[in-house]
């Protein structure tokens, strides 16, 4: 029997797979797959708030016909009569369920579960350590654009540090050949992730004209405990304005994974830019996620080489 596997970050997948996994989500943008899902138990246990990621998971399972079920953390016997997380993937399992999706504030948390669970776990954002489906979709929306992204340069802005998505789209991008240039304040953007075999630029009007891309995260709030710096300085030397998009390349497009801050990272002429693709980000990831599902539970349409 096939090992249940898991997606935990972009490396449980083959540099192989991960291809198979952009090019599936593209067929079934073209073609409705029908119900390869068929009856599959699929539950989703979100324990941060989720907009698109909750409900692209929730599409991508119905046009698939799988069996839906989501749980609030309000709804768990984890939350009040002291069950663990080992215990809650053991019983899910046992009443068929065949897939989780989960979200925790928690790095290492999704990992957790799929340890305990006998079944296939995706994980739809763990702490600030990775967030695999919103990398290919990021993945498949420059590919959309610009076909190889081999020599692509990628310029990631902002709050880096607590950012998942950034973590798992530049081990993507990485792996495709791009340039990731990551920008930002030291407080966002330590100096170790130069390690990372990516470029780190503190000025961002200096390198706009070079990308290729521009990807906007929102600041964490969520996560600091305290603000390093103040949103008027951010403004000022990281806002991706009217000002600055006039320094950007002809044919280069503007990203953000959502959500965005109006008058933060972004002000409303980014909305109007002929390159800003975040509608067509968060459409791709409906087929993306589906790719993912189909990939896991059924296995790969195609013979795939090592
Ligand atoms: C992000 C997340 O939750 O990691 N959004 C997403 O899933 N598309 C980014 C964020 O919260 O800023």
């Amino acid at each position: 029997m096939r090992a249940r596997r898991s997606l935990i970050d972009l490396d449980d997948l083959s540099a192989n797979e991960l291809t198979y996994m952009l090019s599936r989500a593209a067929e079934f943008e073209e073609d409705d797959p029908g119900h390869l899902l068929a009856g599959v138990g699929t539950v989703n246990l979100f324990f941060e708030q989720s907009t698109r990621t909750f409900t692209s998971f929730n599409l991508a399972q119905l046009r698939l016909g799988a069996h839906v079920v989501n749980l609030a953390p309000g709804d768990l016997s984890l939350a009040t009569k002291g069950e663990t997380i080992e215990d809650t993937a053991l019983t899910l399992a046992a009443m068929g369920v065949g897939v989780l999706v989960v979200r925790h504030p928690e790095a290492g948390f999704t990992q957790r579960v799929a340890r305990a669970f006998d079944g296939h776990v995706i994980n739809a954002g763990d702490g600030a350590h990775a967030h695999p489906t919103q990398a290919l979709l990021d993945l498949r929306t420059l590919r959309d654009e610009f076909g190889s992204l081999q020599g692509r340069t990628v310029v990631f802005v902002g709050d880096i540090v607590h950012s998942r998505v950034a973590h798992s789209t530049i081990n993507g991008l990485r792996r495709l050949g791009a340039n990731v240039v990551l920008v930002g304040p030291e407080s966002f953007l330590p100096e170790s992730y130069a390690q990372m075999g990516v470029s780190i630029e503190r000025d961002f009007d200096a390198i706009l004209p070079q990308a290729d891309a521009v990807i906007l995260l929102r600041i964490q709030r969520e996560r600091f405990s305290s603000m390093p710096i103040t949103d008027a300085q951010y403004v000022a030397e990281y806002q991706l304005n009217a000002a600055r998009l006039q320094r950007i390349g002809p044919g280069a497009i503007v990203m953000h994974p959502g959500p965005y801050n109006r008058g933060m990272e972004l002000d409303d002429t980014v909305l109007e830019f002929a390159g800003w693709r975040y509608a067509q980000q968060v459409r791709n990831g409906v087929f993306v996620r589906m790719a993912v599902l189909d990939f896991l539970v059924n296995g790969p349409a195609v013979a795939l080489g090592a």
